[in-house]
């Protein structure tokens, strides 16, 4: 068992001896697949501050906005290339009526947010909001439609509202400004409806899914990729009961993950031990036996892949920040959070066979955040510069890699890799590899060798900071921000890099 140090001596002993990793690139591998640019999607509900204050703060806000949204947090989710938004919810979404959320926003009624804390839900964020935002930052829209307490009429025209180029709903959008219809291609029946959504068992909700999945229609040339809800974590009989009974009706099946040790203890977002550091990543790195298995169900049921798996809901979930509302879900992000979205990404670049989409739970002020913001102010986290920095891999082709790697054990028994990577080939022919070094003392030396390719260049950027600890706040220089990275060059037998404790790197390679 790899012995657990405090920060401080890590610190010290980063000075110890590397560990040596062989990388195997295997550029060379036949019929790889395209990662879809959905792994790297988002999650939105209405939740906290995720939406009010998060994205929207009303055209009349003193909060610089294009019209209504907070123009900073727009320029950032526009440089992340956010691939897919899944909206309403979440919980909420089994109890939004989307009629609510359109016409003049001094009509729309106000309602109590029953999940999240009984905030009061003004509801001047509806369907428009949601889909006008999504055309600005290039996102593909995810409904999560209301099945829990909605009706099959109620979703059905709420896709007519969304799609339709003619007839009563049209005429209605067009009425509220909207003149075209959008483009929405994924459609969520409801979700988590096993619990907040419906408490149903697998063979009721098979059933119920048919329902409401045949009335939702393609209109005008839309064509809805229909995702029935999936199993909670390892609920492996929920995969197997939905793709027996509902498979020939259904586009994707989901499955929702968090890292989450023990649920009424979730321990501190900033302040913790090496051990619950070591501990978390444990956890995370469940996901890939996770995704293997309900992989290997669906792949009986569905041997040629054509149903996607979607983990639309993931990250870390740890207490609030003191002092806020407990139903905000409102916390920091801080290195550690950056190095669980690394290894979840190097894992999801491996399951794109079958895994389709990925949503982190959520995109601003909930949960693992890309983005805080306080009144006025706004951050990036260390898992926006993760995403931002993996993002090359969007739509790349699939470069399978081999290594070997120790183990990082915490005092609970679970362990992570201490080395992680995925690759890439994008349009441009461009090698791109993400590294990551979870070992908070060891630095580690990887030789990268390709199978033909001769590197011309490599040049790449890192992330890192002085602690694991280390959070950006509001008002102060970042702590954790990506720079320039030099550790890393070209040698007669391929690549040599020099990667230092607890860092995250993402390499071009030309
Ligand atoms: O992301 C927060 C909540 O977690 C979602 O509303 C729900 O789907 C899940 O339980």
């Amino acid at each position: 068992m790899k012995h657990l140090l405090t920060l401080s001596a890590a610190v010290i002993l980063s000075l110890t001896a590397s560990a040596q990793i062989r990388l195997s690139v295997h550029e060379t591998a036949p019929d790889q697949p395209v990662i879809p640019r959905e792994i790297y999607g988002q999650f939105s509900e209405h939740l906290g501050k995720c939406i009010y204050e998060g994205i929207w703060v009303g055209p009349d806000s003193d909060i610089p906005n294009v019209d209504g949204y907070r123009t900073d947090v727009l320029e950032a989710l526009k440089a992340l290339k956010v691939p897919v938004l899944r909206w309403p919810g979440g919980c909420f979404a089994d109890e939004y009526h989307w009629r609510d959320g359109i016409g003049p926003r001094e009509n729309r009624p106000k309602i109590l947010n029953s999940n999240w804390g009984g905030t009061l839900e003004d509801n001047s964020f509806g369907t428009h909001e949601f889909l006008n935002l999504c055309e600005m930052i290039g996102a593909e829209p995810y409904i999560s439609g209301n099945v829990g307490s909605g009706t099959v009429e109620e979703l059905a025209k709420w896709v007519e509202y969304m799609t339709a180029d003619k007839g009563s709903m049209a005429d209605l959008r067009a009425q509220n400004g909207r003149k075209e219809p959008w483009k929405v291609k994924y459609l969520g029946i409801g979700n988590e409806t096993w619990g907040c959504g419906g408490d149903m068992t697998a063979d009721y909700y098979s059933d119920v899914y048919k329902r409401y999945a045949l009335y939702a229609r393609d209109f005008s040339g839309n064509h809805l990729y229909k995702v029935a809800c999936g199993a909670s974590g390892d609920d492996y009989n929920w995969t197997k009961v939905l793709m027996q009974r509902a498979r020939d009706k259904m586009n994707g099946l989901s499955v929702h993950f968090y890292s989450v040790i023990d649920w009424n203890r979730k321990g501190s977002a900033t302040d913790f031990t090496a051990d619950a550091y070591y501990d978390i990543l444990g956890k995370t790195v469940e996901i890939d036996e996770l995704l293997r298995n309900h992989t290997a169900i669906m792949d009986t049921y569905d041997p040629q892949g054509r149903v996607g798996l979607l983990l639309d809901e993931w990250g870390t979930w740890f207490e609030v920040e003191p002092g806020t509302n407990p139903g905000h879900l409102f916390q920091q992000n801080t290195m550690r959070d950056a190095m669980v979205a690394a290894l979840n990404l190097n894992i999801f670049n491996k399951h794109v066979k079958r895994l389709r989409m990925a949503n982190i739970a959520q995109i601003v002020n909930v949960l693992q955040a890309m983005i805080l913001t306080d009144g006025p102010r706004m951050l990036l986290t260390p898992t926006y510069h993760v995403f931002r920095m993996f993002n090359v891999h969007q739509g790349a082709t699939l470069v399978p890699v081999e290594y070997s790697s120790g183990e990082l054990r915490a005092s609970s028994g679970r362990s992570c890799p201490d080395f992680s990577a995925s690759a890439s080939r994008d349009q441009d022919g461009i090698f791109h590899l993400s590294l990551a070094n979870p070992d908070l003392e060891r630095p580690q030396t990887v030789e990268i060798r390709f199978d033909d390719k001769k590197a011309r260049t490599v040049s790449g950027e890192i992330l890192r900071a002085d602690k694991i600890q280390a959070y950006n706040a509001f008002g102060k220089e970042p702590a954790v921000a990506p720079a320039a990275f030099r550790g890393a060059k070209v040698t007669k037998d391929g690549i040599t890099v020099e990667l230092p404790p607890a860092s995250v790197v993402v390499l071009a390679v030309r």
